[in-house]
């Protein structure tokens, strides 16, 4: 008798935390979608992500310039575009600091955007060596921007 009734207990219990479970899991997913949707500077990002992969071994061949800088003028779009979406500062900085924030935001995507022209200059003449170490500067810049934007 009295086990019986534990057990059923133990049923309304289990009842009780599946329905629950039940109602928060529209909430769940919503949260996991927003996590994972992409802002508009983060589509320009992946852009840029994508092009800096497929850039890796194009530089380094020469019969292939024209695919090369194809790749080099659509990156250089979307670092424009990226300039002109730029991030909200941070919560935590304070209001005297934001104008310094997000000029130096603008300041850094135009390095990156330099330095994509003067891959394709060197691209551009046939100078594969030093397309190489341009290409190279972009892994610094991108990761000098996040440091200071990205920081997670
Ligand atoms: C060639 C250079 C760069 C590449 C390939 C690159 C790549 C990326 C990638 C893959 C992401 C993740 C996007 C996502 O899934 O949300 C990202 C995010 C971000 N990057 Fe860059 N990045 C570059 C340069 C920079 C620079 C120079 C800055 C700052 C001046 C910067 C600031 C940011 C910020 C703020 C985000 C977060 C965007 C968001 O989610 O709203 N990036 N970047």
């Amino acid at each position: 008798m009295h086990s019986r009734s534990r057990s059923r207990s133990f049923l309304n219990l289990a009842l009780a935390l599946g329905l629950v479970a039940t109602a928060a899991s529209p909430f769940i997913a919503t949260a996991a979608a927003q996590d994972d949707e992409e802002t508009p500077l983060g589509e320009q990002m992946e852009e840029l992500q994508s092009g800096l992969r497929r850039l890796r071994k194009l530089v380094t061949k020469p019969d292939e310039k024209e695919a090369t800088l194809e790749i080099l003028r659509a990156m250089q779009g979307h670092g424009i575009q990226a300039f002109a979406l730029g991030p909200e500062p941070p919560e935590t900085l304070p209001a005297a600091e934001h104008a310094e924030w997000s000029v130096n935001f603008r300041r850094q995507i135009l390095k990156v955007v330099d330095q994509l022209l003067v891959v394709e200059l060197a691209v551009s003449e046939g100078r594969t060596e030093d397309a190489k170490s341009a290409y190279k500067e972009l892994g610094q810049l991108k990761n000098a921007g996040h440091d200071t934007y990205q920081p997670d």
